[in-house]
């Protein structure tokens, strides 16, 4: 069936004006973030009461309520089994059931639950119908593997009395040192501790308790509490009331929380989403640079957000790494509730600075997974092999995107598609945000001003150009709207606290949300995306998740009450840091599954995201403002989610609010040609600025900026296919990739591309026409374009006027690119390649080149193209050789693109004895060709170079080129 556009006026109804004036308001009024309307932790119940725990701890060393009963310990088949009894008023116990196993993944994980919870054994109030258990069906979200028990863990008979030790890990060499009373686990690796639990005593696990209805007003409550040492402050297990919203909280207090210290770490970076530097800033009694706040994970519509700041964002994963030099460790912290972490830094005897971090969730089961490194890498593998890699994306997402709030018809779009030909600047993408829908229902088109959908998507097929159109988890109240009808009738919707489909605000107006945790609401959602459904999408439109964390503009903090009802009767509470994930997973199926006989990889952007959202496609930062800081803050945070497991990720190029300056934009594009989700993104109310706007010379050099993303698809797309691998960063920051140079621990405004050995340093300040470029070892650099060489370890201030994006290339790689511009990546597919070969000082390169049809899923069955690229000094002699996994279409592949030949070789850093050189011979299939070669040599301080051409060799077959 499909869905009947209706022909209404604009603005109809009541409701929607209200929604309008909203966000006129919010657009004029305000010019950065409303603190007012998210919560400090001093007005979150939970962290107030864990942050008081905490200090009450340190003060006063009070005696131990956590120990483990000897007689429930039990290790066997590599599990550690427990209960932790907690103590309460009058010795009154609570039993807390541990699990501490150990896994062949390597990583150690420690559960720890409560008994009553557990088996039900409580009481709700307000005759609520939610989950007594605590929530722990993260897993379910977030992993995909890495729970096989390592059953050759063992104890270590060394252990003393009171105290359990196990050796688990490869080798054995990581152990558990399990303390009984007081409870806590120090984790070691070769005899070192690397990260200890509980060492500080803060575990708290609020217990379940019946309310006692008291006289006492809440004042009087925290009066009392703060008159008598050591009292609970109990103003806030009942009830909270926060923006005029009241949470009922009928399971009462439940949080957790655990002290995690990382002994010797100085640097501990991840937890995205944040604005502020990659290593993580101090949250209490630091210096004036540091947070007074814990950083939050509380996923949240943010818009404007401000700069250097531990406010929550749009999206949370609970994933930190602790770096030294020799070692990286971390820990993952499943919980999808709201969680605050507090850091803090200090000097032990004998050690360097240890970081203590202290993380407090409201509900939920505690269950921390333990990485124990010693490599970042180790790190970024093991966390692939709990929540999965990046999703392979389709080659068209790896081009430019281009994106406005609003391409406002059809006309408009064309035109748009028409300037980009005639400005020769390539793009794969135009965007559609919600003004192309029927009054903000979607799966619908606003027949008004898209007038001829078929001829708007007949014109971008010439080019193969792609449609994303936004589909947001809201569904507009009202009649005769078939989807919000059906979604009703299904009884699909999330539900408020007395089991009733919540109704709530956003862009539509009045509003009921799709509840993703529902598998049936999974499955009708599909149905949805069919083109005989929604009529004139098309198999080449693809989908914007957004305002999915979710967005409600009349909840508290923007978001939807914490006591409203999931699937299963979980609370939201329990589940809100995931219900981002749920509704792109939901549409990610859904797009699989329209093309059933020949599925196309789907793509999604999405704006709120949790551990394992990277197998269901790209990520953006949100409403940013186009403002230069924020061009800057755009690289930690994109660092940052590279190295917590989300790579595909990158920030609105341009800023969301506000109008660039020309010179900005240009800024922004070149440091966004660098995003692995290259995107330019405006509000509503902003000038137009397409890189075509601007004119001479910025339009000329965003344009340079935009080829350049271009030329290098062939290393975007090798480093996507590595991430879809093993998930490893596609942008590297320094300490990854010079884990031992600390210099560059802490620094984030430069990084590497994949593993190609390509620096890159944005210019990200006004008016700058040279940058400070960072060069962590003493291997040979190149500047990327004139081979201005660079071997000197340290700081070294580059030109970088507007023209220049200060790119290096680092010696002992071989960058795969393609030299014609084109009009869409499509229409490159089957150019030719050229190969830059960057010798490092030894004379030798190595790199790799992955190629499948960028759309399908046909590589899985062998038709890729995976060649390993060496350049040998000793034999003077670069070679290709495929190691792609093969299949049943691996032969039929190999022979479409035999006609993908090798047009170029160039070698940078030519050894001098080539000077008279004029041919090399080139082998493949048995057959030798000769080919010309050019010598340039060395000038001044630019690196000689030599180029072939035409070496006569397709990347389908393995070859040799021999330059002897
Ligand atoms: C949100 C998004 C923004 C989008 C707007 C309208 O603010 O973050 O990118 O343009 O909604 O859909």
């Amino acid at each position: 069936m499909a869905v009947a556009v209706a022909l209404v006026p604009r603005i109809s109804s009541l409701l929607h004006w209200i929604a309008f004036l909203t966000l006129v308001l919010n657009l004029s009024f305000s010019v950065a973030v409303k603190h007012d309307n998210f919560k400090t932790c001093d007005q979150s119940g939970f962290c107030k009461r864990n942050r008081a725990f905490a200090d009450a701890v340190a003060a006063s060393s009070p005696p131990y309520l956590y120990q483990i009963s000897p007689e429930s310990a039990t290790f066997a088949n590599g599990q550690f089994q427990a209960t932790v009894s907690k103590t309460i008023a009058d010795g009154a116990i609570v039993q807390l059931p541990l699990n501490v196993t150990f896994l062949k993944s390597s990583l150690a994980r420690v559960e720890l639950d409560e008994e009553r919870r557990r088996t039900g054994d409580i009481e709700l109030r307000h005759g609520s119908e939610a989950r007594k258990e605590r929530y722990n069906e993260s897993p379910a979200w977030a992993l995909v593997g890495g729970l096989d028990v390592d059953v050759s863990a063992k104890l270590s008979e060394k252990g003393k009395k009171g105290v359990t030790t196990i050796q688990f890990g490869e080798n054995q060499r990581f152990t558990a040192i399990i303390r009984h009373a007081p409870f806590s686990i120090d984790f070691q690796r070769d005899g070192d501790t690397q990260v200890m639990f509980n060492h500080r005593g803060f575990l708290n696990i609020e217990h379940w308790r019946q309310k006692v209805e008291k006289e006492e007003s809440v004042e009087e409550s925290v009066e009392k509490a703060a008159e008598k040492p050591g009292a609970e402050d109990e103003s806030t297990w009942w009830e909270e009331s926060f923006g005029g919203n009241t949470d009922t909280k009928p399971k009462g207090p439940e949080s957790i929380a655990l002290d995690i210290s990382f002994p010797g770490f100085e640097n501990v970076f991840g937890i995205p989403e944040h604005t502020g530097p990659l290593s993580l800033r101090q949250t209490r009694g630091g210096s004036q640079d540091d947070f007074t706040d814990p950083y939050r994970l509380y996923n949240s519509d943010v818009f404007e957000y401000e700069l250097n700041s531990p406010m929550t964002l749009y999206g949370a994963i609970p994933f930190m790494q602790a770096h030294k030099k020799d070692s990286s460790v971390g820990v993952l912290w499943l919980n999808a509730a709201e969680t605050w972490i507090d850091i803090t830094k200090k000097k032990r005897s004998g050690r360097k600075l240890d970081t203590d971090t202290h993380w407090i969730s409201e509900s939920g089961i505690l269950d921390v997974f333990i990485f124990l490194g010693p490599k970042p890498q180790d790190l970024t593998k093991a966390l692939a092999v709990l929540t999965g890699n990046t999703q392979l994306p389709q080659q068209f997402s790896v081009g430019y995107h281009q994106c406005r709030w609003n391409y406002m018809s059809d006309e408009e779009v064309k035109e748009v598609d028409a300037k980009f030909d005639k400005h020769g600047i390539p793009y794969d993408v135009i965007w559609l945000d919600l003004e192309y829908t029927d009054d903000r229902k979607y799966f619908t088109w606003d027949m008004d001003k898209f007038q001829n959908p078929v001829a708007m998507h007949a014109q971008l097929d010439v080019t193969h150009r792609k449609v994303v159109t936004l589909i947001d988890p809201h569904i507009k109240n009202t009649a005769n709207y078939p989807v919000v009808d059906e979604l009703k009738k299904r009884d699909l919707t999330i539900k408020n606290k007395d089991g009733d489909t919540y109704e709530g605000w956003c862009w539509p107006g009045s509003s009921h949300w799709i509840d993703c945790f529902n598998p049936t609401a999974r499955a009708w959602w599909t149905t949805l995306f069919k083109p005989d459904f929604w009529k004139y999408s098309t198999y080449n439109t693809y989908i914007w998740n957004d305002m999915n964390e979710p967005s409600v503009f009349n909840g508290p903090e923007t978001t939807m009450p914490k006591d409203n009802l999931h699937h299963g009767n979980w609370e939201h509470r329990d589940v809100h840091n995931i219900n981002g994930m749920t509704f792109v997973n939901a549409t990610y199926h859904a797009l699989l599954d329209r093309q059933p006989k020949k599925p196309h990889r789907p793509f999604t952007l999405t704006r709120s995201f949790y551990a394992g959202s990277q197998r269901l496609g790209a990520m953006w930062t949100g409403d940013n403002l186009a403002e230069w800081g924020h061009l800057e803050a755009s690289l930690p945070m994109i660092l940052s989610l590279n190295i917590a497991g989300f790579p595909n990720s990158g920030a609105d190029v341009g800023g969301f609010f506000g109008t660039p300056s020309s010179e900005l934009l240009t800024r922004w594009m070149q440091a966004g040609a660098f995003y692995p989700f290259f995107r330019a993104h405006a509000h509503i109310d902003t000038r137009r600025r397409e890189p075509y706007v601007a004119g001479p010379p910025y339009t000329g050099i965003m344009t340079q900026a935009i080829r350049l993303r271009y030329q290098l698809l062939p290393v975007w797309y090798t480093a996507f296919h590595e991430a879809s691998m093993d998930n490893s960063p596609i942008l590297r920051p320094q300490y990854y990739v010079h884990p031992d140079d600390e210099a560059g621990f802490s620094m984030d405004d430069q990084f590497y591309v994949g593993s190609t050995g390509l620096l890159v340093k944005p210019v990200t300040k006004e008016g700058a026409t040279s940058a400070d470029v960072y060069f962590a070892d003493d291997e040979v650099y190149y500047d990327y374009f004139d081979y201005t060489i660079y071997s000197k370890k340290g700081f070294k201030t580059v030109d970088a006027p507007l023209n220049k994006i200060p790119v290096f290339a680092r010696g002992g790689h071989v960058i795969p690119r393609k030299d014609r511009p084109r009009r869409s990546s499509h229409l490159m597919q089957y150019d030719p390649i050229t190969l830059m070969v960057v010798l490092d000082k030894a004379g030798n390169a190595e790199g790799s080149l992955y190629v499948d049809d960028g759309e399908t899923f046909d590589y899985e069955s062998g038709a890729q193209i995976f060649a390993k690229f060496v350049f040998d000094k000793e034999s003077s002699s670069l070679t290709s050789q495929d190691i792609a996994t093969t299949g049943s279409m691996t032969k039929s592949y190999r022979q479409e693109m035999s006609k993908v030949r090798v047009e170029k070789v160039i070698v940078i850093g030519a050894p001098s004895h080539w000077t008279d050189k004029k041919h090399i011979t080139a082998e493949q299939d048995s057959k030798k060709f000769e080919a010309e070669m050019q010598f340039h040599p060395a000038s001044g301080n630019k690196a000689a170079w030599a180029v072939v051409r035409d070496p006569g060799v397709s990347i389908a077959k393995d070859w040799k080129i021999s330059f002897a």
